[in-house]
């Protein structure tokens, strides 16, 4: 290959990410991408490829395990670990939860945010206390999603341009992640909780243009579904006692046993709107769910697509267009809900991407 061909991989680098093709006509509309294999000998290296996202995701999952599979229900557990989840129990089933508190800042940020005509100054004087949620509004203000040509220097220009309901959805995530730092001694499992939750919510927020939500709205169904799983973890490290170590099969089943009445819990402490409240506490059997069956749905289709990516399980991701949910949400014609898989493919590589975990 001659200059000519090097420059082409410059410009056409191959893909980062591995994307399998399913058998979809989204996925067999795209043209292949140009990749050549030689190298002249005295060009310079090419940059290394960062790992695929998917594999980082994969990573994680491989330290920690699937935590949200059935499987985890049954299944033996060793004698200290089946003790535990009994000590669990019997706190949970008495009303004994731990809940972490919202953060202060994050208390009074909301205070302002919800009233009826808000005072940019002082939410700005109360954002300005905490550096993490700062610099992250100023990201997402210049981030391709609100991107003008002018950038948003200032924390009250990054509010000002995504406006109210994007800044709640930042507090409510920087009180989730100040929330699983506590859970120091199960750092991993708190990070793929992390990881989960930021990553079915931006997935969320592009299934819900489709399907007849508000953006923002979305946003916070896919972020908060799962929240239940933070005050478990909690739990579990102040019962783990000397363990050292606790097994996926035991982190897997007390999420899959007591997340969605933790969430409940968790929710209407941290008086967050009424229909997130009602979908964590009730969202795998999203149908009963009385009050928000639709906002349900979303959040269980976001996850499952999140865990079928995340587990790089391509025969998943094809089942996925059975979803039940997808149905429940009125996308009834197959190459309408592979487009909207195939969206939530690209959401999902693109928020891997600018969030390497
Ligand atoms: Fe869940
Ligand atoms: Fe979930």
């Amino acid at each position: 290959m001659g200059l000519l061909g090097w420059i082409k991989t410059k410009l056409f680098p191959a893909p980062a990410l591995v994307s399998v093709a399913a058998p979809q006509p989204a996925a067999a509309a795209r043209a292949p991408r140009e990749r050549s294999a030689a190298r002249p000998a005295d060009a310079p290296l090419p940059e290394r490829a960062p790992p695929s996202t998917a594999s980082r995701a994969a990573l994680l999952r491989a330290r920690v395990g699937q935590l949200d599979g059935d499987e985890h229900l049954t299944g033996q557990l060793d004698n200290p670990e089946s003790d535990l989840l009994e000590r669990l129990r019997q706190r949970i089933e008495s009303g004994e939860l731990d809940i972490p508190l919202l953060p202060p800042t994050s208390v009074t940020a909301l205070e302002v945010a919800n009233r009826p005509s808000v005072d940019v100054h002082q939410l700005v004087q109360t954002i300005a206390r905490d550096p993490l949620i700062t610099s992250e509004l100023l990201r997402i203000a210049n981030s391709a999603l609100y991107a003008t040509q002018n950038e948003a220097s200032s924390l009250q220009q990054a509010i000002m341009r995504i406006g109210l309901k994007a800044v709640r959805n930042v507090v409510f995530s920087a009180a989730m992640k100040s929330s699983l730092s506590n859970a120091r001694r199960l750092n991993e499992y708190a990070e793929e909780v992390w990881r989960q939750s930021q990553s079915v919510a931006a997935v969320a927020r592009k299934l819900g243009a489709s399907t007849g939500f508000e953006r923002e709205q979305a946003y916070l169904i896919g972020l908060l579904h799962d929240i239940g799983k933070i005050v478990l973890l909690g739990m579990l490290q102040r019962e783990m006692r000397d363990m050292s170590r606790l097994s996926p099969a035991l982190v897997g089943r007390t999420f899959r046993l007591f997340h969605e009445s933790a969430g409940g819990a968790i929710a209407a402490q941290w008086k967050l709107p009424i229909e997130i409240v009602s979908v964590a506490s009730q969202h795998h059997d999203f149908a009963s769910n009385e009050d928000y069956p639709r906002a349900a749905a979303l959040a269980k289709l976001a996850h499952e697509i999140d865990l079928r990516l995340s587990l790089r399980d391509e025969g998943g991701v094809r089942m996925l267009v059975e979803s039940p949910a997808l149905e429940f949400l009125g996308i009834r014609d197959e190459t309408a809900r592979w487009q909207l898989i195939e969206a939530a493919r690209e959401e999902w590589e693109a928020h891997a991407h600018s969030h390497p975990h």
